[in-house]
């Protein structure tokens, strides 16, 4: 049963819920005594952008990482399509993850693998493609980031800004629709940062909810539908830009005038 029909049977507030690719409820975190996530709550509807934004260290990656089930929360729940990842078993949660995309901050890649058997390995672990259908998907990626020429390079071979667009692409691969993202266009020039901007709102135009953890808040205002600031272990404010930009905290208005690459 998906999570639509869940919402559907139950009705009410449980039909909303689902309508929700993620649901933060009341989410507390620590790593030994820091307390890095403080009773965070916020949702975000299905094929919405929702960008992250805060100091380094507030616990924007955690907060990714938490929605991929790769962090549970001490307290509160986090939910995608209305199931509560921190409580499901690892075969469910490993079918949760096959709709989620994964940017990793580092990229990720795994550095014995091609940059094209990167992208196709997915393919390989969630499909029943063929092998030449998985090799043309892959490349056809790989294209889409601008990385055509280095199917066959090794990761050590890659830029910094490469090895980011590679990560995209393999994330990019089942075309999960519920992509994360942090901080996707980190170390690039402004003219490729634009291009990962456009294909990340290709995405949003083809339906994908996306959460951008970023320092790029002219790319911010082009994909958000909604913006929040992490401060503190909380939400300070959330909002549309516009919204944010008359801001009563200086903090978030600071954050919105800042032209800071990521
Ligand atoms: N597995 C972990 N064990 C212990 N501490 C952790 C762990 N993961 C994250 N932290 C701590 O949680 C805090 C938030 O980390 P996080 O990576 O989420 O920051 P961030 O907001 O993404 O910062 P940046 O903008 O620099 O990427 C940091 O103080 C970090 O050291
Ligand atoms: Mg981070």
């Amino acid at each position: 049963m998906t999570a639509v029909d869940l919402g559907e049977r139950q009705g009410g507030a449980a039909a909303t819920a689902a309508a929700d690719a993620v649901r933060f409820r009341h989410v507390s975190k620590r790593f030994g005594t820091q307390a890095v996530l403080r009773d965070v709550s916020f949702a975000i509807p299905a094929g919405r952008a929702f960008c992250l934004l805060g100091r380094s260290g507030t616990g924007k990656s955690v907060m990714l990482r938490h929605i991929a089930g790769l962090v549970r929360p001490d307290e509160g729940q986090v939910l995608v399509g209305g199931r509560d990842v921190g409580a499901l078993s690892s075969r469910d949660l490993a079918s949760v993850r096959t709709g989620i995309g994964f940017l990793f901050q580092n990229a990720a890649l795994f550095d014995s693998m091609t940059v094209g058997e990167n992208v196709a390995f997915p393919l390989r672990r969630h499909t029943r493609l063929t092998e030449a259908e998985i090799v043309a998907r892959a490349h056809q990626r790989l294209a889409a980031v601008g990385l055509e020429h280095d199917y066959g390079k090794m990761p050590g071979q890659l830029s910094g800004g490469m090895r980011k667009r590679a990560g995209l692409a393999r994330a990019m691969a089942l075309e999960p629709a519920l992509l994360l993202v942090d901080e996707p266009s980190a170390g690039l020039d402004p003219m490729t940062a634009v291009e990962i901007d456009d294909l990340l709102l290709e995405r949003k135009r083809a339906g994908t909810t996306l959460v951008i953890v970023t320092h790029n808040i002219p790319g911010a205002r082009r994909l958000a539908d909604e913006i929040a600031v992490l401060h503190d272990g909380r939400i300070l404010e959330s909002g549309t830009a516009a919204a944010l930009d008359a801001s009563e905290h200086p903090l978030v208005r600071r954050f919105m005038r800042s032209v800071g690459g990521g």
